[in-house]
């Protein structure tokens, strides 16, 4: 049945479209004694701010680990790796390269090359160094020029040889869980500086671009977590819209040259007057990108307050998007993963036509696409048939939209293996490797023999 449906999806993905998996620094490294402090080693050692108290040690102990992650790599046979650089293990707060965390990625990205894979480069995926944080972090009037430092440094040592760079990942998590609220570091919980915060981190993204394309960089981009956000009914017309505007529409305009839209300002006066707004930078982070990932998991629904109680996905609610209008919220449906995220694979394809509409003419990549399950190991195997089936759903949902027009070039599976899933720890399995804490044995599940399988059917 599976083998069927493998092979009606193979057929339908065109052969130099770029399959590969991703991870990020702080959730599988390891090794922190070997990099600067984090904003989130300071999180994690807060009790309660990691479900499982999870801290930064040992994750996957990929640092330690790196050669047979290579491998695992190479037999999958993914065509691209995409990862993150730690920005304390590169350059700790003090601003001073660190040669063997440079070394590190070094490894990593001649390993890839050397087994055929294309390095794609995060710059930020969310560890901020501590150093930063103490001068305000993504509040930090300078911020913008610290992180053009960064990028400088990662640019003069591997843009030779990276395929694809994204300057952030999902920027608006740093800024509304980070900033507005407390779930994520550096848990400020301080709505107005959700705003601030998620225009500084574009502000850097500017900065970032610009160095990246002196150094001619190949193809630089940033990666978003957009989505479709959904409503049935005409009453909470205002509520989705607000939300639609923070989720989407503020990054795709920023990059687009539209600026910050006047019916957002208006809509969050009671908190900021968005005075930290600079037109050289709002030019800078205008500047064309090489392609655009979107990060997808699971739509937003919205429903009039009147409904009874609906049941709102893990990390769905409207503190995450102050300035919401009161008489509305947060709903969402089965089939549901283990985060409790609704599954529906043609939000997906809905959402990449919006985003294609929104940001015309910029090739779209799914940086990010996967799901927590609760995954049993049985006599050493994984048949995690739900991730399998998520999978084959999803990527169909992208070829869907491909056969609509909508350019999309490439799909990143989140995750190559199971890691700390942030706030949630280690208990929420993304990985399609299985990762044994016990003794860090990596394991493919189902979901991992199935994309060797695609991947091998599209060389
Ligand atoms: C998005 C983030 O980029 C990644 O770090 C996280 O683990 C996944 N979503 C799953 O929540």
């Amino acid at each position: 049945m599976t083998d069927s449906k493998i092979a009606a999806l193979a057929a339908r993905i065109p052969e130099d479209f770029d399959l590969g998996v991703a991870t990020a620094s702080w959730q599988i490294e390891g090794d922190s004694k070997g990099r600067g402090s984090s904003i989130w080693d300071d999180f994690a050692k807060v009790p309660g701010n990691i479900k499982d108290g999870s801290v930064a040690d040992p994750a996957c102990d990929h640092v330690n680990r790196v050669e047979g992650d290579l491998d695992i790599l190479k037999d999958l046979g993914v065509d691209s790796y995409r990862f993150s650089v730690s920005w304390p293990r590169v350059m700790p707060g003090n601003n001073q390269p660190n040669p063997e965390g440079i070394g590190f990625y070094n490894r990593l990205i001649d390993g890839l090359l050397e087994r055929g894979i294309k390095p794609v480069l995060t710059m930020y995926h969310w560890d901020m160094p501590s150093e930063l944080q103490a001068i305000g972090g993504w509040l930090n009037k300078d911020i913008h020029k610290h992180f053009q430092n960064y990028a400088n440094l990662l640019a003069e040592n591997f843009a030779d040889r990276v395929g694809m760079w994204a300057t952030l990942n999902e920027p608006w998590v740093s800024a509304y869980l980070g900033y507005a609220t407390k779930l994520h570091a550096p848990g400020l919980g301080n709505p107005a500086a959700g705003f601030e915060a998620g225009y500084r981190l574009m502000s850097a993204h500017g900065a970032a671009m610009s160095v990246l394309r002196e150094h001619k960089a190949n193809m630089p981009g940033i990666a978003l977590n957009l989505t479709e956000v959904i409503t049935e009914d005409e009453r909470v017309r205002a509520q989705a819209d607000h939300v639609d505007s923070l989720q989407n529409r503020f990054w795709l305009d920023l990059l687009a040259g539209r600026g910050v839209s006047e019916a957002l300002i208006e809509r969050t006066s009671q908190f900021t007057d968005w005075s930290f707004i600079d037109q050289a930078q709002l030019k800078d982070i205008a500047q064309p990108i090489d392609w655009l990932g979107i990060n997808y998991y699971t739509p937003i629904r919205i429903a009039p307050a009147s409904e009874g109680d609906q049941k709102a996905a893990l990390g769905q609610d409207f503190s995450l998007y102050p300035g919401v209008p009161e008489g509305a919220q947060m709903a969402s449906r089965e089939p549901r993963t283990e985060m409790g995220w609704e599954i529906f694979p043609a939000s997906l394809t809905e959402t990449l036509k919006q985003t294609a509409e929104r940001l015309p003419n910029i090739p779209l990549y799914l940086s990010e696409n996967g799901a927590a399950f609760d995954d049993q190991l049985v006599d050493g195997e994984i048949h995690d048939q739900d991730r399998v089936d998520f999978y084959l759903g999803h990527l169909n949902a992208v070829m869907d939209a491909k056969d609509q027009g909508v350019d999309v070039r490439g799909y990143f599976a989140w995750s190559l293996m199971d890691n700390i899933e942030w706030a949630e720890g280690l208990e929420k399995r993304f990985g399609i490797y299985y990762v044994d804490p016990k003794n860090q044995a990596r394991i493919p599940k189902d979901s991992a023999k199935m994309f060797k399988e695609i991947c091998k059917r599209n060389k």
